[in-house]
């Protein structure tokens, strides 16, 4: 079984996390993680304190094991966050602060209350800013992935972030769904995988069916970056864009955007409804490229496991062989070459 110094640091059995997604996660979606081994979190923005307070009981009743609330600090609510720290999880999740704010203070106050910290960087230079204000753990995001993400892919950005924050551990994100992808993650010297994705994809997802359906339905082919499904919302973020599926309400606006602003409590009010109704077509459904390797439904504790296992697999069986044994180095020595 692959376990990484991570695994103790957070004392989980696989080193598999689940990103906090706002309300597409559930207290039922970051129980079934943690109770497999792996890392749940909840996505608490806009929350209420009592809903944080609410949904984390509810955790608490669904596992023993540890898991995190997720808060964007850039648009944190204060009573919220307040709520949270006193109930003392065993991670607080940050992501997207604004370049002003004191990430040290957040740090702070979540190490005082018993907490590790983990925060998500999009680039070296928020890995590094997270990891001198005293983050425990970095998390980074490659613009491949699902939701709002920057702009440089996984590929260079871990190996990079994995240099400029050593000795601080780092989790990969950003179009990882499978044993194939922790494998290459901890190539590029990251010590695990968090996924968003394709957890959307599980059973205990609060997602409609719909885009559960969609999600599997994609080749990973069909999504695009954009600031509709934000100008909608009425949002402005710092520094990020949204990767949603490109679907007929991205491709009604993309380039008018001025006239999105312009009717967007229509706009946002139709786009509600539709993702209650689980119209794929015009709701936004936030997703990764590697929605093109999700091709089931199962229990969210299952592909915990089956990561694990499919990493196992690739490390002990598959890779080895790739390695030339002693003997076999020399033969090749030995092998003259006619022209
Ligand atoms: C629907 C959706 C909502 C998300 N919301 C949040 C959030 O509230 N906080 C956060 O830290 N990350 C959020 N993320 C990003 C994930 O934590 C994670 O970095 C990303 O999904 C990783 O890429 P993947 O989708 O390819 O696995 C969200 C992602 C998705 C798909």
């Amino acid at each position: 079984m692959i376990r990484t110094p991570i695994c103790d640091l957070l004392d989980i059995d696989h080193p598999i996390a689940l990103g906090g997604m706002g309300s597409a996660t559930s207290p039922e979606l970051v129980a079934a993680v943690s109770r497999a081994g792996g890392l749940g979190a909840l996505g608490c923005h806009y929350q209420t304190p009592e809903q944080v307070r609410e949904r984390t009981a509810a955790i608490r009743r669904g596992t023993n094991r540890p898991f995190g609330l997720n808060f964007l600090l850039f648009d944190t609510r204060e009573d919220s966050l307040q709520a949270a720290l006193e109930l003392k999880p065993s991670v607080m999740q940050f992501a997207w602060a604004r370049p002003e704010q004191d990430l040290k203070s957040y740090f702070d106050r979540a190490h005082r209350a018993g907490c590790k910290v983990t925060h998500m960087a999009g680039t070296v230079q928020e890995a590094v800013r997270a990891a001198e204000a005293g983050a425990d753990v970095i998390v980074a995001q490659g613009t491949e992935g699902g939701g709002h993400v920057g702009f440089m892919a996984s590929m260079p950005l871990i190996p990079m972030v994995v240099d400029a924050v050593s000795p601080i551990p780092v989790l990969a994100a950003g179009g990882f769904a499978d044993g194939r992808g922790l494998i290459a993650a901890l190539a590029l010297g990251a010590q695990g995988i968090l996924l968003g994705t394709r957890f959307l994809a599980t059973q205990e997802s609060p997602l409609h069916p719909n885009f559960k359906q969609a999600i599997v339905d994609s080749d990973g082919h069909d999504t695009q970056l954009s600031e509709i499904p934000d100008i909608a919302a009425g949002l402005v973020w710092p520094g990020a864009m949204t990767r949603s599926r490109r679907n007929r309400f991205i491709e009604r606006w993309a380039g008018r955007e001025w006239a999105l602003r312009q009717h967007r409590a229509q706009a946002n009010a139709k786009l509600r409804a539709a993702r209650e109704s689980g119209d794929v077509d015009e709701g936004p459904l936030s997703m990764g490229q590697d929605a093109g390797l999700i091709h089931d439904i199962p229990p969210a504790g299952e592909i915990v496991t089956r990561i694990a296992r499919e990493a196992d697999e690739l490390l002990t069986c598959a890779l080895p062989r790739f390695i030339m044994q002693d003997n076999a180095v020399k033969g090749a020595a030995n092998v003259k070459v006619h022209h």
